[in-house]
C-alpha cells in the first residue's frame, strides 16, 4: 500500500465494514437479543422524553448532533408518531438501580432506566451500537447512521466502577479532568475520585486560607516553578459536567500524612511548626498534621465546610495511607494527648484523628473513604475502605462492618507499565507491569473474601498516580505518543485498561470472557481515535508458534480493527514500512523476529518479540542493564548507572552482579553506591571483575528504609580493562 493512502484507507476501513456495532458492546450487558429489525438515523429523528430528563434529552441531542450534523427536534410528549428516540424513567418494571432497558425497532428506540443515571447507561449503550464515528466532534459524510434492532436488559454488577486522578504530584487543568470524565462516561464508570492534597502540591482553592494555594500549589524555582490549582468555579464546572454524565465526583482531602503541601503554607500545622517548602522531588514526607493541637481540628473543619460546599457526593475521602509517626513520637503535643486519651501507640492516634474526623463528615452527611489503613482497626462507625494492599486488608475492614472499594496495586495502579518490553510508557516502575488481561482477570470478590461480605464489595478503582512525574523525569519519547505531555501519557495508561475495568465492575460475573472482551476491543479502538482519546495500541496477538522443519512457523492476528500487522525477520526492529503480514510467517532464527500493530504511520504499537537472550543468568535475578563499547570507558573508572527502581521493592539484602557476554575486553568494577531519591544510603566497595574468568563480580548492600514510589539507583565504577571492547549484563535479586 502507497504510503499516503495509509490514514485514508485505515478510516475508511473502519466506516464501511461495520455498519451494525452491536456485537461490539463493552461492558457487555445483561441481556441482549437481537430482533432483526434495524432503525435508519435520519434527521427526522425527534428526541422525546418525559419527566424531568429534559437535560439528559439535550445530552442525548449534543451526543448525536456533531457527528451527524443534524440538530434533532427535542419535545415533551408521551407519545408521538414517526421516527422516534424516547428516553423516560419507569419505577414500575422493576429495573434496577443504573439499570436500563433499551428496546430498537424498525421505527423507534426506547429507553426506559430506573433512574437518570438508567437513562444515561442506556444512552452510552445506544452510542457505542451506532457506527463509531459517532464519537467524532466533526461531522462525518457518507455515514450510514444505522443501529441493529435489539432488545437489551441491563444493570451494572457493582455500584461503584471509579477511577483516581493525582492532580496533586502533577496538576492536570479543567479540560483535562473534563476529558476524563468523557473517558469514563463512554463506559459507565461513575466515580472520579480527584486526589487533590498531597506533599507535593494542594490543589483545591479555600478561601478561608488563601495560602494553600498561593504557597502550597506551587513549586520549584523560577523557570522550573510549576504547579496551579482548581478554583472553586472551575470545581463548580466539573462537578456540574460530571454529574450530567453520572460521574460522582469525589474530594480526597488526606490526613494525617501526605500534607506537606498544606504545611508549607501553614507550618503551625505540623508538629515543629518549623517552615517548609513544597517538594519538587518525590518522597513522603515525615511531617504531618499535629493531631495534639486542636487548631489542626478547626482548621480542617473550616476546609471541609467550603469543599462540602462544593463537592454534592455524599463521600469525603480521607486518604490515611503512609502515615509515620516520628514526628508524633517527639511531640509535646502529641504525646499530652495520647496520655491523657491513654492510647498505647501512635497507630492508636491515628485511629483517634480518622474518628473525630469521621464525626466532623457525619455533621454534613458524608461518609469517609480511606485507604485500607484506615478500615484496619479501631473505627467503629462504617466507612469505605479502599484496599490497595492485598486481600488480609480486605478481610480484616470486612470483617470490622465496612464497606469495600477494590484499588489493588495488582491489578488497579494504572500508573504501572502495561508490558515489560523496552520503551513501554510508564509512570511508577515499583510494581509489576499490570496487563489489559491481568486488569480483566480481576475479581472485586477476592480470594479468600467470604461469600457473606459480597454485599459490603461496592466495586473497583483504578488509581491513576503522578508521584513519578515530580521528579524533573524526562518522559519517554514514545513514537507512539510523540508527545512529552503527561495528559497523553495518563491516556496511554488509561486506554484501554479502562475499558476492562469497566466490564469487570458491570457485567455479570458469568458472561465475562477474556477471549471475547479482546475480540469486542478492536473496534472500541476506533472509537477512540474519532473521540480523539489516546491510548496504548496492543501489540499483534500471538496465536502459535510452531516448529515446522528446522523452522518456527507464527501464527499472528490482529487485535485493532482497520489496522495491519507488519514484521521483519532480520533482527531489524518492525516499523511503519516493514513487510504487511497476512499469513503464517516461517522465521529461522526466533529473537531475528518482531511485529507491530499499525494503526497509522504516527500509531503503532511496541513489538511483539521472543527475547531469550539472558536465559542462562536467571538465577542471579533480573536484569538491570546491559554494557557494551558505547556506555563504558576504556582505562579510567568511570560512572555506570543502573536503575534498580521497582527492582529494590522491599527491604532486605540484595545481590547484584556482573555478567560478561561477550567482546575481547574484561570488564572492571571498583565499587557501587546505592542512592535513593538521588541520595546515596549505602555502597559496596571491593575491587571485581568479569570477562572469560570472573572474581567477586557480586555485590551486595542492605536496605531497610524502603518507601512505596522511592527512585533507586546505583552508580558502579567500571572500566573496560585495557580496551573497551566488551558487553555484558547486570542483574539484581533479593538473597
Ligand atoms: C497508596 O498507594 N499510597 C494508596
Ligand atoms: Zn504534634
Amino acid at each position: 500500500m502507497k504510503k499516503t493512502t495509509f490514514l485514508i484507507s485505515y478510516l475508511l476501513i473502519f466506516s464501511n465494514l461495520l455498519q451494525l456495532q452491536a456485537q461490539d458492546l463493552i461492558p457487555k450487558p445483561e441481556s441482549f437479543k437481537t430482533n432483526g429489525e434495524v432503525f435508519q438515523l435520519t434527521s427526522d429523528v425527534k428526541i422525546i422524553y418525559s419527566g424531568e430528563l429534559k437535560k439528559m434529552a439535550i445530552y442525548l441531542e449534543e451526543s448525536l448532533s456533531p457527528a451527524t450534523g443534524w440538530d434533532f427536534d427535542i419535545i415533551k410528549t408521551e407519545s408521538l408518531l414517526g421516527s422516534t428516540i424516547s428516553i423516560s424513567i419507569d419505577n414500575s418494571k422493576n429495573i434496577e438501580t443504573e439499570g436500563y432497558q433499551l428496546s430498537i425497532t424498525n421505527k423507534s428506540v426506547t429507553i426506559v432506566g430506573s433512574n437518570p443515571a438508567g437513562v444515561f447507561n442506556g444512552i452510552q449503550t445506544l452510542l457505542q451500537m451506532l457506527p463509531v464515528e459517532i464519537y467524532s466532534k466533526q461531522r462525518q459524510k457518507n455515514v450510514d447512521w444505522k443501529i441493529e434492532g435489539a432488545e437489551i436488559t441491563d444493570a451494572p454488577l457493582y455500584p461503584w466502577r471509579g477511577m483516581m486522578l493525582d492532580a496533586s504530584r502533577y496538576f492536570y487543568d479543567k479540560d483535562y479532568v473534563l476529558h476524563l470524565i468523557d473517558m469514563m462516561a463512554m463506559y459507565k464508570m461513575n466515580v472520579l475520585h480527584l486526589h487533590l492534597i498531597d506533599d507535593a502540591g494542594w490543589r483545591l482553592e479555600i478561601k478561608k486560607y488563601p495560602k494553600l494555594t498561593s504557597v502550597g500549589a506551587w513549586r520549584g524555582e523560577g523557570k522550573e516553578r510549576v504547579g496551579g490549582y482548581y478554583t472553586q468555579e472551575d470545581i463548580k464546572e466539573i462537578v456540574k459536567y460530571a454529574g450530567l454524565r453520572n460521574v460522582d465526583v469525589i474530594p480526597e482531602i488526606e490526613i494525617p500524612a501526605h500534607t506537606l503541601a498544606a504545611i508549607a503554607a501553614y507550618p503551625w500545622l505540623s508538629c515543629t511548626g518549623d517552615e517548609k517548602v513544597v517538594p519538587a522531588q518525590h518522597f513522603i514526607s515525615r511531617d504531618l498534621y499535629c493531631v495534639g493541637k486542636e487548631s489542626t481540628f478547626e482548621f480542617l473543619e473550616n476546609v471541609f465546610k467550603e469543599t462540602f460546599e462544593l463537592f454534592p457526593s455524599k463521600y469525603l475521602h480521607v486518604g490515611g495511607d503512609e502515615a509515620r509517626y516520628d514526628r508524633w513520637k517527639e511531640c509535646e503535643h502529641c504525646q499530652a494527648l495520647k496520655n491523657e486519651l491513654g492510647l498505647e501507640s501512635e497507630k492508636d492516634l491515628q485511629v483517634y484523628f480518622t474518628k473525630r474526623i469521621q464525626k466532623m463528615a457525619a455533621k454534613y452527611g458524608k461518609t469517609i473513604v480511606g485507604w485500607d489503613e484506615i478500615i484496619e482497626r479501631g473505627l467503629e462507625n462504617k466507612a469505605v475502605g479502599m484496599v490497595w494492599h492485598d486481600q488480609s486488608k480486605a478481610v480484616s475492614g470486612a470483617e470490622n462492618g465496612h464497606d469495600l472499594v477494590m484499588a489493588l496495586t495488582g491489578y488497579c495502579y494504572f500508573d504501572v507499565a502495561e508490558s515489560a518490553i523496552p520503551g513501554e510508557v510508564k509512570a511508577a516502575t515499583w510494581l509489576k507491569p499490570i496487563s489489559l488481561e491481568k486488569v480483566y482477570s480481576l475479581n472485586p470478590m477476592i480470594e479468600g473474601l467470604d461469600e457473606k461480605f459480597k454485599p459490603q464489595v461496592l466495586g473497583a478503582h483504578a488509581t491513576l498516580w503522578s508521584d513519578q512525574f515530580i521528579h524533573g523525569t524526562i518522559l519517554q519519547e514514545i513514537a507512539p505518543i510523540n508527545e512529552n505531555r503527561s495528559e497523553k501519557y495518563f491516556d496511554y495508561l488509561t486506554f484501554p485498561r479502562m475499558a476492562a475495568l469497566a466490564e469487570v465492575c458491570w457485567t455479570p460475573r458469568n458472561l465475562q470472557s477474556w477471549d471475547d472482551f479482546e475480540k469486542r476491543m478492536k473496534t472500541h479502538y476506533n472509537r477512540f481515535d474519532v473521540a480523539g482519546f489516546g491510548y496504548r495500541v496492543p501489540q499483534p496477538k500471538l496465536i502459535s508458534k510452531k516448529e515446522v522443519e528446522l523452522c518456527f512457523e507464527i501464527v499472528l492476528e490482529n487485535v485493532v480493527n482497520g489496522a495491519e500487522i507488519r514484521y521483519s525477520t532480520d533482527g531489524i526492529p518492525a516499523n511503519v514500512y516493514s513487510e504487511i503480514y497476512t499469513s503464517p510467517v516461517k522465521v529461522e532464527n526466533l529473537n531475528q523476529f518482531q511485529a507491530i500493530t499499525v494503526v497509522n504511520r504516527h500509531q503503532y504499537s511496541l513489538p511483539l518479540y521472543f527475547p531469550e537472550k539472558y536465559d542462562k543468568f536467571k538465577k542471579y535475578g533480573k536484569l538491570v542493564a546491559e554494557w557494551n563499547p558505547g556506555n563504558i570507558n576504556r582505562k579510567e573508572f568511570d560512572v555506570f548507572e543502573i536503575n534498580v527502581t521497582g527492582k529494590v521493592d522491599q527491604n532486605g539484602i540484595y545481590e547484584l552482579a556482573f555478567w560478561f557476554t561477550g567482546g575481547t575486553h574484561r570488564l572492571e568494577i571498583e565499587k557501587i553506591e546505592v542512592f535513593k531519591n538521588g541520595d546515596k544510603i549505602t555502597e559496596d566497595n571491593h575491587p571485581a571483575f568479569t570477562g572469560g574468568k570472573s572474581k567477586n563480580n557480586i555485590y551486595s548492600f542492605e536496605i531497610n528504609n524502603y518507601e512505596t514510589g522511592a527512585a533507586f539507583t546505583i552508580k558502579a565504577k567500571v572500566r573496560g580493562d585495557i580496551g573497551n571492547n566488551s558487553n555484558g549484563a547486570v542483574f539484581i535479586k533479593l538473597k
